[in-house]
């Protein structure tokens, strides 16, 4: 397979351009006034899979976004790898934040990423990392070297918590039957550095809304004598963190899965620069629960966080008043031995007691998503290892991280197989935020490990 080099070389500015023209597509899966292009992006990728070489694509209606399915079946009796990965795309807002407009891809080079990156939303998540797989696949169609089946499922909705793909993937057992899926959609260590990701947190979202008085009042004549809703949610939400940042909901922790001292120290050995990790946030310090790491508190700890607080008065100038309501987003990312279900639950239960006399507490739950953990004794993670030598030079790294993709616990549970998690990106690549990229080397990097994945998988499967 010496040629995956020559190819690249021969296509990458055709591979660049095919990606760029994805990206000019603003495929918001949360913003229905992006209905249209979260539609035409579905389309392109169903003829980018058929272009590559898939002998069957369809389109799979669901009650919400389209999954767009592709296959190539050589030989039943080898194994198939099913890939997943998202079309669609978080919002760019702030959009002012960003120093080239969110869906006008263009490429700079960063000290990051002396060989380019391409700035776009989706970029990196995940547009530019499901590319790969298509391009990959285009390889080894053209040079005959495709050792198994293959299954594409390509969703439009993972942004938004896949409210369509349980339902999709319960209906189609049979038709997504696989021996190992394959997914990029989250990132590695460093360019000299690989890693795969072993686990993955869960996630519960809950929207709160304290309501004080029935109408905003002045400030002069009411403060003092009645509740402020903001005054409150916020000593509501302070209350949730202890000093040691432990998280003080009764029951939490019920369950947790502790690591053994052996697995923390395992974990310490990635490579990791506590001063490189503050310097590129403009931070002094980091912050966050007592008695663990930096990597300990975003990979194997629970969290609670708001995501977005407002209410009462923002506009220009003073405005005197006290607000009738306030609000909240709030997430708790979830490790191993917690349910989503049940946290939200006792964070309802919780909220609701705390409330003092003078309010009105209703919580409403969004989507939520299990954890997952997967062993590295199997051939999925060993092939993807073997992968990321050869084309790195150097083993990866098993890691887990703290980003959620809810559908990887589904897909054991109903396709009963595990998902390899070969991500390509950089935390550093601002995923969901302003200015989010991809490096060209790691775009092209992965078109070249990822047929090295099939090979592998296919030899240490017979
Ligand atoms: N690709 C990310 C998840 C991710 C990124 C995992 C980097 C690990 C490393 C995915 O698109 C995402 O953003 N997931 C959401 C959850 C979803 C339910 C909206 C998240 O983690 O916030
Ligand atoms: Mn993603
Ligand atoms: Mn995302």
């Amino acid at each position: 397979m010496k040629d995956v080099q020559n190819y690249i070389q021969e296509n990458k500015n055709r591979f660049i351009q095919e990606l760029i023209d994805l990206l000019k597509i603003p495929s918001i899966s949360a913003d229905k006034n992006y209905e249209k292009q979260v539609l035409q992006t579905a389309d392109q990728v169903l003829i980018a899979l058929e272009k590559a070489g898939c002998d069957k694509v369809e389109m799979c209606e669901t009650p919400g976004y389209p999954i767009v399915y592709g296959e190539k079946t050589i030989d039943t009796s080898l194994p198939t790898v099913l890939v997943y990965g998202h079309y669609d795309v978080q919002p760019a807002d702030p959009l002012d934040l960003w120093d080239s407009p969110a869906f006008e891809p263009v490429i700079k080079n960063t000290k990051t990423h002396p060989e380019g990156a391409i700035f776009a939303r989706g970029a990196c998540d995940d547009k530019g990392q499901m590319y790969m797989h298509v391009k990959a696949f285009e390889y080894m169609i053209a040079s005959d070297t495709l050792p198994c089946n293959v299954k594409f499922m390509i969703e439009g909705e993972e942004e938004v918590g896949s409210p369509s793909l349980e339902w999709y993937v319960k209906n189609n057992r049979e038709k997504l039957a696989n021996d190992v899926i394959l997914i990029s959609d989250t990132g590695m260590i460093s360019n000299q550095q690989p890693s795969i990701t072993t686990g993955l947190r869960g996630l519960s979202y809950v929207e709160v809304e304290v309501t004080g008085p029935n109408r905003d009042l002045h400030s002069g004549l009411y403060g003092g004598a009645v509740a402020n809703p903001i005054n409150i949610l916020t000593k509501m939400i302070a209350s949730l963190h202890d000093e040691n940042q432990h998280i003080t909901i009764p029951g939490f922790y019920n369950g947790v899965e502790e690591l053994s001292r052996e697995e923390r120290d395992e974990m310490a050995k990635a490579p990791f620069s506590l001063q490189a990790y503050q310097d590129a946030l403009d931070i002094e310090s980091v912050y966050g629960e007592e008695g663990y790491t930096t990597n300990e508190r975003n990979s194997i700890r629970p969290t609670l966080d708001v995501n977005g607080i407002w209410g009462g008065y923002t506009g220009e100038g003073a405005k005197t008043v006290i607000p009738s309501k306030a609000f909240a987003k709030i997430s708790m990312r979830l490790v191993p031995g917690q349910n989503p279900d049940a946290i939200t639950n006792l964070f309802i239960e919780h909220f609701e007691s705390i409330a003092p006399k003078g309010v009105h507490v209703s919580a409403k739950p969004h989507h939520g998503g299990l954890p997952y953990v997967t062993p590295i004794d199997n051939i999925g993670y060993q092939a993807a290892n073997k992968a990321y030598s050869k084309t790195f030079g150097v083993p990866a790294i098993p890691q887990r991280s703290g980003g959620s993709i809810p559908i990887v616990a589904l897909f054991e549970q109903e396709l009963a197989s595990k998902s390899i998690l070969m991500g390509f990106g950089l935390d550093s690549d601002a995923i969901h935020s302003p200015n989010e990229h991809f490096g060209i080397f790691n775009y092209l990097k992965g078109i070249e490990t990822i047929p090295y994945f099939y090979k592998y998988y296919s030899e240490l499967a017979k």
